[in-house]
């Protein structure tokens, strides 16, 4: 019997956001990575892609921010097509981005199209890859991707891409205040972080006792005040707006805040989804926050959706 998708022509799947709830970054590797323990939690804003046989490889993108998401080889969801393409003898795709998540924001957008798109031309091409078959190819395309094909909550380390599932319980409601002016790029934080550590001893990380008690514990109480990122000093020297938002919504009662991952977003854990909507309303009519996205988390990994939407 043929099954739907290996007569489809189109795929299309979703994958969310993350927020690092905890980033223990250590010392510069010789590779030119640093080695990480983090805790990933995937959250509920989405990249749609779509993959369509086509007669060239090509990429377009909708959605938030899409003038500056490249459309040439250097796009990352266009890279990891070809990048899987290399093992089977497929004919090309046009990927088509639609985009929420913010552009260099801290939240892997790009890593959310790659991996969307990985989990995409697996099912078109039928190549019965799955996630797991998949999980190299997603290292190699960049250090979030692995766990954007998983989700949930996880354990990341090496340089992020070594995944493993922690045992979380709960569900949180976030506040994600985007920064009005231009990202910042993940390397320049790096580099602004080896800057401040400079001459000071950088320890190995590994994922805080503490963190995870919170996160078998399940109350978002518990894991505001636990909250944790070594690059947010470097991400607020080189933007110290992050650090007004970040006082400004602790003083409108979020239980934790923090940069998301290497900035510039700014992560807000809240009480529940009334308190979700007053931190929105309070951020936004106060003019500290110009634009708010509000997500629950955790979530699915990245996964083929039924249909394409049609706008
Ligand atoms: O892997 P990814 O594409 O997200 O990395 C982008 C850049 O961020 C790297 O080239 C490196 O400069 C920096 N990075 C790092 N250590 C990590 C992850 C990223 O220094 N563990």
């Amino acid at each position: 019997m043929t099954s739907v998708l290996e007569t489809a022509s189109a795929v299309t799947a979703r994958a969310p956001a993350k927020v690092n709830l905890e980033l223990g970054v250590g010392a510069l590797r010789p590779d030119g990575f640093h080695s990480l323990s983090t805790v990933y939690q995937a959250v509920g804003v989405f990249e749609e892609v779509t993959v369509a046989t086509a007669d060239e490889w090509g990429v377009s993108v909708r959605g938030r921010d899409a003038e500056l998401v490249p459309t040439d080889e250097s796009n990352l969801a266009l890279r990891a097509a070809m990048r899987l393409a290399e093992r089977a003898a497929v004919e090309p795709v046009h990927v088509t981005i639609r985009k929420e998540i913010p552009v260099a924001g801290g939240m892997a957008g790009g890593s959310a199209d790659a991996a969307a798109t990985l989990v995409a031309c697996d099912a078109l091409w039928d190549l019965g890859l799955g996630r797991s078959g998949l999980d190299p190819i997603a290292a190699e395309l960049g250090s979030d991707v692995p766990f954007l094909l998983h989700g949930g909550t996880a354990v990341g380390s090496g340089r992020g891409e070594l995944v493993t599932p922690v045992l979380a319980r709960g569900s949180y409601h976030w506040v994600f205040v985007p920064t009005p002016v231009s990202g910042l790029s993940t390397p320049e934080v790096y580099a602004a972080f080896d800057e401040l550590s400079a001459g000071h001893d950088v320890p190995e990380p590994e994922p805080s006792p503490a963190m995870m008690a919170a996160l078998r514990q399940g109350e978002p109480e518990a894991l505001g005040v636990v909250l944790s990122n070594d690059l947010q000093a470097a991400a607020v020297r080189l933007q110290p707006q992050i650090g007004d938002v970040i006082d400004a919504a602790m003083s409108f009662g979020a239980l934790g805040a923090i940069v998301s991952g290497s900035g510039p977003t700014v992560a807000l854990l809240a009480a529940g989804q009334e308190g979700a909507i007053d931190l929105a309303v309070s951020l936004t009519a106060s003019g500290a926050a110009a634009d708010v996205i509000r997500a629950i988390g955790p979530v699915a990994g990245a996964h083929v959706i039924p249909a394409p939407r049609l706008t």
